[in-house]
């Protein structure tokens, strides 16, 4: 972790000395570290201590943190390579998943540009409560990471759920959080297809579908994050290129597949989130076809099945995946093609589900092996459901 900058969020719960040991840990692995803490956190715990462990002032109001920022109210937002909000209450998520900025601590979570874990830590009847429940869910479909609590004994007199995890579990998540721990997919080559495809009817007309891009994009970031190299073949999106990841662009179907044989030699995992054209004009019109000539007479014709190509390819990657986007029998369906195109994996997005499949933010799936469903994913950011998914990845690699 050495520089790598680490904000620490503090809010009031008497597990906010446990966030001491955690300062500590990080400043030992050389991370820099910034505490922000509530006006509640400073009743269990005193910045003296905070300021000595981290080695900086802590900060507490809205104005006069940071003087020489120009806003400093949200320097440390943009600042941070990680946020961690430990403990954070029910009050705490609460006011983040409602959009409150009503402090330092809560404008710098709305605010910020990096990844956001809460480790919450309460009473078992405030962390039972439909409530923030339903704020935990609405936060982690958002995006944001949760880690705990777990089951142990309270500051109340019981032993149940409410415990603020313990600081190995805080490191490691956010050791995950900077790409810094060691994974299967650590130096292994990754090919992704992601968005859709254009197949020409004339100059100004083409077929598509409403793919956004953002699963695959979502799939490149999480497995560059775990240090893979990875190979991005875009269609038309609007999306912005993940961090370390190369990305080829293309537009029809014919480019992809030309692109996926380009990059497949020494590629271990092949991942198809494409939602590649099926059937492309059989000849695409000179210039614009004009409207007074009537509704032109399409003659379509089958694309390449880029993925099944890939399955059958000398070079097939040791795991290979495909999506399936349905509107019915979902699971029929998704494991008819995964055996149709011999693929290891097929994820399976039900299209009827809101927040789910094209163009949302969220998605909910199904990951499907040889034998049957895998993994049921409720509905979540692309960018969990792409962690998901990278982690079952992970585990057929490891069963190679
Ligand atoms: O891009 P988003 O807006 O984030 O939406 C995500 C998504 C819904 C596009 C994505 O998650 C998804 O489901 N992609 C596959 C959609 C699709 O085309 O499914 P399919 O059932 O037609 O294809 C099955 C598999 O074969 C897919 O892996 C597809 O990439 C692949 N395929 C299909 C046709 C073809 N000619 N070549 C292929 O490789």
């Amino acid at each position: 972790m050495q520089g790598r900058r680490v904000v620490v969020g503090i809010s009031g719960s008497i597990a906010a000395y446990k966030a001491c040991e955690l300062v500590s840990r990080l400043r030992q692995r050389g991370a820099q570290v910034w505490v922000v803490m509530t006006a509640a956190a400073r009743r269990f715990v005193g910045t003296a201590t905070l300021r000595a462990l981290s080695g900086r002032n802590v900060a507490c109001e809205m104005f006069g943190a940071y003087p020489h920022h120009e806003l400093e109210h949200i320097s440390l937002a943009e600042f941070g390579e990680v946020m961690i909000v430990a403990p954070a209450t029910a009050n705490i998520i609460a006011k983040v998943a409602a959009g409150i900025c009503d402090d330092l601590l809560t404008t710098t979570i709305n605010a910020a540009a990096c990844p956001v874990i809460f480790a919450p830590a309460m009473n078992w009847r405030m962390w039972n409560n439909p409530i923030t429940q339903s704020n935990v869910k609405k936060l982690q479909e958002l995006g944001y990471e949760f880690v705990g609590p777990e089951e142990g004994w309270l500051a109340c007199g019981e032993s149940r759920a409410g415990r603020l995890a313990g600081t190995e579990k805080l490191m490691a998540a956010i050791e995950k959080a900077l790409g810094l721990e060691k994974t299967k997919l650590a130096g292994r080559r990754v090919v992704i297809t992601a968005g859709p495809t254009r197949e020409w009817i004339d100059a100004v007309r083409f077929i598509s579908n409403p793919s956004s891009g953002k699963m695959g994009y979502a799939l490149a970031e999480q497995a560059a994050r775990r240090g893979a190299e990875v190979t991005l073949i875009s269609g038309p999106t609007a999306l912005q290129a993940p961090a370390g990841v190369q990305v080829v662009y293309v537009e029809t179907a014919a480019q992809m597949a030309a692109a996926v044989q380009e990059h497949l030699l020494g590629s271990e995992v092949f991942i198809g989130a494409a939602a590649v054209a099926d059937w492309r004009p059989r000849r695409q019109a000179e210039g614009k076809l004009k409207k007074t000539q009537g509704p032109p007479q399409l003659q379509l014709e089958p694309t390449d099945d880029i993925i099944a190509q890939v399955a059958g390819s000398a070079y097939r990657p040791s795991v290979v995946v495909g999506f399936a986007a349905e509107t019915e029998n979902l699971e029929h369906n998704a494991l008819e093609k995964l055996r149709r195109k011999n693929l290891d994996l097929v994820v399976a997005n039900d299209l009827t589900r809101p927040g789910s499949g094209f163009g949302s933010d969220t998605n909910a799936v199904m990951i499907i092996d040889r034998n049957g469903p895998r993994k049921r994913l409720d509905t979540a950011a692309k960018a969990r459901i792409a962690a998901e998914i990278l982690d079952v990845v992970e585990q057929l690699l490891g069963d190679q």
